[in-house]
């Protein structure tokens, strides 16, 4: 399994804090930063890893920026993302389950009542049901530049 990582600014701590998990879980990664507390803007960093992840090999990404709201908006735009923001475990394995999440996204500033990497590896540890999603999906995916 392999993982695209981008964050900006505000995501600097938290994905340190995941990248220590993946390596706990023996998850591979490629790390594109930023990892420096400068102010970066997160639409740059969410292009980036997109078009890394383009290159293939990955299995998924995750973003993060203060909320997580920025960076998945921006990921959300980019032709065949489907970036999900989870609020905790339960969305975490139902953004997989149901919406079939490609990249997950974080907030480095948001106080989660669960840890980050429990909700990660809820979605990590989930898989696609297929079946009547796969349809609500691909009418999902119709939408993309209407
Ligand atoms: C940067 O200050 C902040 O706006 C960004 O990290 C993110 O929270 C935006 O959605």
């Amino acid at each position: 399994m392999k993982a695209v990582i981008a964050n900006d600014h505000g995501g600097v701590e938290l994905a340190a804090a995941i990248m220590k998990h993946l390596d706990e879980r023996g998850i591979g990664y490629t790390y594109l930063g930023t990892d420096k507390e400068e102010s970066v803007d997160y639409p740059d960093y969410a292009e980036k890893a997109v078009n890394e992840y383009r290159t293939g090999g990955y299995d998924f990404g995750i973003l993060i920026c203060g909320t997580g709201i920025g960076i998945s908006i921006s990921a959300n735009k980019m032709t065949g993302i489907r970036c999900a923001l989870p609020q905790d475990s339960y969305a975490g394995e139902m953004c997989r389950r149901h919406n079939d999440a490609n990249f997950i996204a974080f907030g480095g500033r948001i106080d989660y009542k669960e840890p980050v990497t429990k909700i990660l590896d809820a979605y990590i540890d989930a898989e696609f049901e297929g079946g009547r999603h796969q349809r609500r999906i691909d009418k999902m995916m119709a939408l993309e530049g209407k």
